[in-house]
């Protein structure tokens, strides 16, 4: 039998279009994104974590010539987030990324490992985070959670 998985997501057409707190995480993000150190694929991520107390926390991609070594910008503020702030939920988070130097207008969506991180974290917790991904320029795309990113996911309640 055939079955389908519907997502909901939302886009905004540029960054104009986004809520006052959204421009500021899009700003952060893309800021930020001038710190990635990714010398072996010359694409840049920028993230912003929107925190419940108010707090903004950022981090972008970091490489190493032992590829599997590096780690995205979304899992980099995330850890750092949960380290130092352990009992402070994570409310938004922002990811701006494209090659360096270009105005790439393609969201770039966080990848199938940053999708898990952030499927942890929801379930620690328990609440959802809203995703937000763009490029430099170019339209927006939100998702409510990582559950519209990730069907199917797998996590602690199966171990
Ligand atoms: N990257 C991120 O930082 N976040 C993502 O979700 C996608 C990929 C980084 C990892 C690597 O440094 C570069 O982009 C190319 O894959």
């Amino acid at each position: 039998m055939e079955k389908e998985i519907k997502i909901n997501f939302q886009t905004y057409p540029s960054y104009n279009d986004l809520p006052e707190l959204e421009k500021t995480l899009f700003d952060k993000a893309k800021s930020v994104r001038e710190n990635a150190y990714a010398p072996y694929s010359n694409f840049f991520v920028g993230c912003a974590l929107l925190l419940e107390n108010g707090e903004i926390i950022t981090g972008s991609n970091q490489e190493n010539a032992a590829y599997p070594s590096g780690l995205c910008a979304e899992r980099t503020a995330i850890f750092w987030t949960s380290a130092n702030y352990p009992d402070v939920k994570i409310k938004k988070i922002f990811v701006v990324g494209g090659p360096k130097d270009v105005l790439s207008s393609t969201p770039i969506p966080p990848c199938g490992g940053c999708r898990q991180s952030i499927l942890e974290y929801e379930a620690k917790q328990k609440d959802e985070i809203e995703i937000y991904f763009a490029s430099p320029d170019g339209e927006i795309i939100k998702t409510k959670s990582i559950r519209d990113l990730l069907p199917f996911s797998f996590d602690g309640s199966f171990l």
